[in-house]
C-alpha cells in the first residue's frame, strides 16, 4: 500500500479524482482516501500544513494502513538560483531547518537523542521519480538534493540565505522532513517531490499565488505517472 500525503487540496484533489474503489475515512480530521490510483493501491491524505500535522498524518498511514512507502507531494520555495519555478525537487535527505539545539553542541537540525541529523530518502523511490519525471515533465529541469522543512513561509533573502547556506538544502517548505522522520522511525521508505512554486524571497508570497497551481499540477503528474509504475 503506496502512502501519498499533500499538506493543501489543490495537492491532493487532482490525485482523488483519479482513484477507483474509493472508501474515505476521518482520523485526526484528516480524510484518507483510499483505493487504486493507476492499478496501484493507494492511500492519499491532505495532511494539513505544517511539520505536525505531517507527522501525525504519516504515523497513522503506518498504524493504520500499513504503508510500505510514503510520498509527499507538493510545492516548495527554491533555495538556488539554478532551481526554477516550475522545476521538480526530488529529496537526497530531508532537514528540520528549525530545530536548533545548538547550546548542547548538535548541528543545525539535529534532534537530540535521534543521533541524525537528516533523514536519507529511499534510492528505488529516487530512481523511478527521475525516470518518470523525464518522461512526463520532460520540459523541465529535475533536480535531486536536501529539502529543508520548517514551520515558516520563508520569503525573505535574509531568511532564505540563512536556510541555504546552514543545510546546503535546493527548498523549503513546511512538512516534508516530519514526514522523513516519521517514516525513519517506523522503518517505512519515503521520497519527498516538490515542484517550485517561489524563490523564497521577497517576492515569494506574490509568485506563490501565481504559481501554486501550475507547480502542483507538476507534482501530480509524476505521483500518477510513478504509481503507474509501481502497478507493474
Ligand atoms: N511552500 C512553497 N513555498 C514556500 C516557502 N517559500 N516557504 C515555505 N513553504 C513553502
Amino acid at each position: 500500500m503506496l502512502g501519498i500525503i499533500g499538506a493543501m487540496d489543490i495537492e491532493v484533489e487532482a490525485l482523488y479524482e483519479r482513484m477507483t474503489e474509493t472508501e474515505v475515512r476521518t482520523i485526526a480530521g484528516m480524510e484518507f482516501h483510499k483505493g487504486k490510483l493507476e492499478g496501484t493501491e493507494a492511500v492519499v491524505v491532505r495532511s494539513g500544513i505544517g511539520k505536525v500535522n505531517a507527522g501525525i498524518c504519516s504515523q497513522i498511514l503506518a498504524d493504520c494502513y500499513h504503508v510500505t512507502e510514503i510520498i509527499n507531494t507538493g510545492v516548495a520555495g527554491s533555495l538556488k538560483a539554478e532551481i526554477n519555478i516550475g522545476d521538480i525537487v526530488l529529496s537526497s535527505t530531508a532537514v528540520q531547518h528549525d530545530v536548533d539545539a545548538g547550546v548542547f553542541s548538535y548541528p543545525p537540525g539535529e534532534i537530540p537523542g535521534l543521533g541524525i541529523r537528516e533523514f536519507p530518502a529511499d534510492e528505488k523511490l529516487l530512481a523511478l521519480a527521475k525516470e518518470c519525471c523525464e518522461r512526463v515533465n520532460p520540459e523541465i529541469q529535475v533536480f535531486t538534493g536536501r529539502v529543508a522543512s520548517g514551520d515558516q513561509f520563508i520569503d525573505s533573502k535574509e531568511k532564505k540565505t540563512r536556510i541555504h547556506d546552514t543545510f546546503d538544502a535546493c527548498c523549503t517548505e513546511m512538512e516534508g522532513a516530519a514526514i522523513a522522520q516519521a517514516a525513519w522511525l517506523n522503518k517505512i521508505p519515503y521520497l519527498i517531490i516538490r515542484s517550485i512554486s517561489d524563490k523564497a524571497d521577497d517576492s515569494a508570497h506574490m509568485d506563490y499565488d501565481v504559481f501554486e497551481a501550475k507547480a502542483a499540477a507538476n507534482s501530480v503528474r509524476l505521483v500518477t505517472a510513478m504509481a503507474k509504475a509501481l502497478s507493474h
